[in-house]
């Protein structure tokens, strides 16, 4: 367990299944997000199942909330690579009533604690879509730096919308 000041990052369990299958099915939690196409909950428990364990390339840690020790969401550092250095940032709370008390921010700064210290990485990049303003909040508070705009390439209920790019060096971390 990696503890922050509010959260603790764990790895997930079978167990969390039901909870990663309601909140991929939360019109409100996946507003912002790429949710791919509906799948079951046995499939979601299979697939939690048969991930292959966390390595370099592909960290995915449940978020836990430290005041009572419930899983809220999931924070996942990806496509790390030795030779650059650089990886790539998901984050995603799910359990909505933990919202705006600052769990996200404290997951974000210790992953990305994580990766700059244990995994010796240089950055960490990530994508938010522009209407997101409380994810992209939550980037300038760690020290992302907006680093271009994406034209549309999210669709949502038949509209396409922009993305910013966002990066953050070693060093920057806030
Ligand atoms: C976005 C998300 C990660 C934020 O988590 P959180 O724990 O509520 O974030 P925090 O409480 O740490 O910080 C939220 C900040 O955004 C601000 N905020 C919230 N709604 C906002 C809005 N509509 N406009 C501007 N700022 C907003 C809050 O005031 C807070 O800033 P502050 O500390 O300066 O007051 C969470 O709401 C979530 O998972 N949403 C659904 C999935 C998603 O969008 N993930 C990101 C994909 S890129």
């Amino acid at each position: 367990m990696m503890r922050g000041e509010l959260v603790g990052l764990r790895a997930l369990e079978p167990s969390d299944a039901e909870a990663l299958w309601r909140w991929n099915h939360d019109p409100e939690v996946m507003r912002w997000m790429d949710d791919g196409h509906p799948q079951s909950l046995a499939r979601t428990l299979a697939s939690l199942q048969e991930r292959p364990r966390n390595s370099y390339g592909d960290v995915l840690l449940g978020v836990e909330a430290s005041e009572d020790g419930r899983l809220i969401g999931l924070v996942r550092l990806r496509d790390a690579e030795p030779e650059t250095g650089c990886a790539e940032l998901d984050v995603y709370l799910g359990e909505k009533e933990y919202w705006g008390r600052g769990f996200a921010t404290d997951a974000l700064r210790r992953v990305c604690r994580y990766g700059f210290e244990d995994m010796r990485l240089h950055k960490i990049s990530l994508t938010v879509v522009v209407e997101n303003h409380a994810a992209r909040r939550v980037y300038d508070k760690v020290g992302f730096v907006e680093e271009g705009r994406l034209r549309s390439v999210f669709r949502r209920d038949g509209r396409w919308y922009d993305q910013y790019t966002m990066g953050l060096l070693e060093g920057e971390l806030r």
